[in-house]
């Protein structure tokens, strides 16, 4: 507990975003990520794998990285991109102290604290009188940005604004809500011209202590995530992390916006788990 208050008090996450949860949600996912390191390692590997296989399609004469949902930048091959990369920009709307450090140690970083839905800050707005629309077009007109990624990001969008639309808009239809706003991810990062790698959860099963799957769930409210170049599973609540013997695990794809429908990679499915 006390660890957890250190985090917060060292997070950076503007007034606003910390009135909606984002604070809170970041400070318990480093937590829980240091808790689960062994059953999340394999899971941020894959990712690194995949930007790292991006990377090497980047034009010679693009100096930027634009990494969105960055956090605690655990799924990041942070060696790597600050040797390609000039500039390194880290988008977030919570800075976890690891994010934070790394900025201190590297000029090339430069964080960035945006909500990429673009309807957090109006949800708590009095002057907001209707439900806002998503919609983000941040960093598409940035100069030099070689490499975009979605970086186990696109899930998560929906959960503050949706509580959020329960709470001031009770009438509103929340799956259509969520769905509008994961397309509304996608559609942002379709802008970009570059290699733009998604990498998200399609699938959440929670699994009972006898091992049958009790529950499947579509993280992204049906939106169309077009076929990618791989999956996996990755335990992200593992037997221990929650009572009972219960665990839970999400189907993460890993898919290259920019070449979706062009001919793209083959895809392929791997069974591996963690
Ligand atoms: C599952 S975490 C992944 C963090 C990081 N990629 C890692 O694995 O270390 C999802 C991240 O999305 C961020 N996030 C959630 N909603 C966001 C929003 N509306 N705009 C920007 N970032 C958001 C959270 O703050 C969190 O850092």
């Amino acid at each position: 507990m006390l660890r957890e208050i250190l985090i917060s008090l060292r997070t950076r996450c503007a007034p606003v975003f910390v009135r909606l949860g984002y604070r809170h949600a970041a400070v318990a996912c480093v937590a829980r990520a240091a808790r689960c390191a062994a059953a999340w390692r394999a899971h941020q590997e894959a990712t690194r794998t995949h930007i790292l296989s991006a990377m090497a399609e980047v034009p010679d004469n693009r100096d930027t990285a634009v990494i969105m949902g960055s956090g605690p930048c655990l799924d990041l091959p942070m060696t790597e991109l600050l040797a390609r990369f000039a500039r390194v920009i880290l988008v977030d709307v919570a800075h976890p102290p690891a994010a934070l450090r790394l900025t201190r140690q590297h000029s090339a970083i430069e964080l960035m604290e945006r909500d990429l839905t673009g309807v957090a800050a109006l949800l708590t707005d009095s002057a907001q009188t209707t439900l806002p629309q998503p919609a983000c077009n941040a960093f598409v007109e940035e100069a030099g940005v070689g490499l975009v990624v979605s970086a186990n990001l696109v899930s998560q969008l929906p959960l503050v604004p949706l509580r959020q639309a329960a709470k001031r808009w009770p009438d509103t239809d929340l799956a259509t809500y969520a769905k509008a706003i994961v397309t509304a991810h996608l559609d942002h990062l379709r802008a970009f011209n570059c290699p733009t790698l998604l990498i998200g959860d399609v699938q959440r099963r929670v699994i009972a202590p006898d091992g049958q799957v009790t529950e499947m769930e579509d993280p992204l409210f049906g939106a169309e995530l077009p076929a990618g170049e791989q999956e996996w599973d990755w335990t992200v609540a593992p037997v221990g992390e929650l009572s009972n013997g219960w665990s839970i695990v999400n189907r993460v794809r890993a898919l290259r916006i920019d070449q979706a429908g062009k001919n793209g990679p083959a895809f392929t499915v791997s069974h591996r788990s963690g």
